[in-house]
């Protein structure tokens, strides 16, 4: 018997590493490009495969233990969670979404894949554990995670978050309509937070100040979120991705692909995730989508797609 499980990428819509330092942040699915596992039930040990954009298996899953590796650590941790000692089966993983590229390809991965160790099993893996499980598997991808990739890959739905306390789940009146385009540059986010927090150690004062404005940017972009504002929830954005620059997580060519969204008439852009390089996202209205998408392309962007956020929410 074969049974897929799924779990979306995601953008950070705002207060990405602010987020770290305990500010809120705002993160959304984005529910078009996805990770997946098919799960297939056998009497064999537990044979594990993984795929990337539909290129040819680059892992396979053997029986010893590999700690460092996200995909063994989270059948590890899934297995200690259902309290099997030998897991059987098939589980083979593939996933669209770009890696190190601050879309939360680690999150979905992991999740997809403790979903479909779930499905082996026959047994139910509630959300709120499974975030647990994907939050553990995060620090191996981020060293000091904040916990909001996982929360909105495993939960799927928009929003606000502050580390250490209950996420509030954002209502979306207004779909938001984002053009993400890609550097093609990997950025690992565990390097972006180091040198973040390396930063905070030099110049404490200055980049808590950051991290404070990025915090108050955040409050506002909820409040325009929730009001429909998309003009207003641009400028935020436009603010927040200056800041970035401040924190020296942006790139010149992030810089020039957020110029470009916003010659093709973007209400607002920034880079999103870790940074460096990775993606970036525009904010864009059904009229405005694809001269962003041309103004990106001819600007250097890799890839672009766009995702709509709410639609259905
Ligand atoms: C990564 O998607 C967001 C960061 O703020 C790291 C984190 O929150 O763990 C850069």
């Amino acid at each position: 018997m074969l049974s897929t499980s799924s779990a979306p990428a995601k953008a950070i819509l705002l207060g990405e590493h602010a987020v770290v330092y305990g500010q809120p942040a705002i993160a959304a699915p984005l529910a078009n490009l996805r990770a997946y596992v098919d799960a297939r039930i056998t009497a064999l040990p537990l044979q594990v495969s993984a795929s990337h954009a539909g290129g040819a298996p680059f892992f396979w899953c053997k029986d010893e233990s590999n700690a460092t590796n996200p995909l063994e650590r989270a059948i590890e941790l899934c297995a200690r969670y259902f309290a099997v000692s030998a897991l059987q089966g098939e589980l083979a993983v593939r996933s669209d979404i770009p890696i190190a590229s601050g879309l939360g390809s680690g999150a979905a991965g992991s999740a997809a894949l403790a979903r479909g160790v779930a499905a082996l099993l026959g047994r139910e893996l509630p959300d709120e554990d499974l975030n647990a499980i994907v939050y553990e598997v995060e620090k191996l991808h981020h060293g000091t995670p904040s916990g909001i990739d996982n929360t909105v890959v495993v939960y799927e739905r928009p929003i606000y978050f502050v580390k250490g306390r209950s996420t509030d789940f954002i209502k979306i009146i207004r779909p938001l309509t984002l053009v993400v385009a890609d550097t093609g540059i990997p950025s690992p986010t565990r390097d972006a937070v180091a040198d973040v927090r390396d930063q905070l150690k030099r110049r404490p004062g200055q980049t808590q100040d950051l991290f404070e404005r990025i915090g108050a940017l955040v409050e506002q972009a909820r409040a325009a979120i929730e009001t429909g504002d998309h003009q207003q929830l641009g400028e935020l954005m436009l603010q927040n991705h200056s800041l970035l620059q401040a924190l020296d997580v942006s790139s010149a060519l992030l810089d020039r692909l957020v110029e470009a969204a916003m010659r093709g008439g973007a209400y607002g852009a920034k880079l999103s995730g870790g940074g460096r390089g990775g993606n970036m996202i525009a904010l864009a209205s059904h009229d405005t989508q694809a001269s962003i998408a041309e103004e990106l392309r001819r600007a250097g962007a890799k890839r672009i797609f766009v995702s709509s956020v709410g639609a259905a929410s």
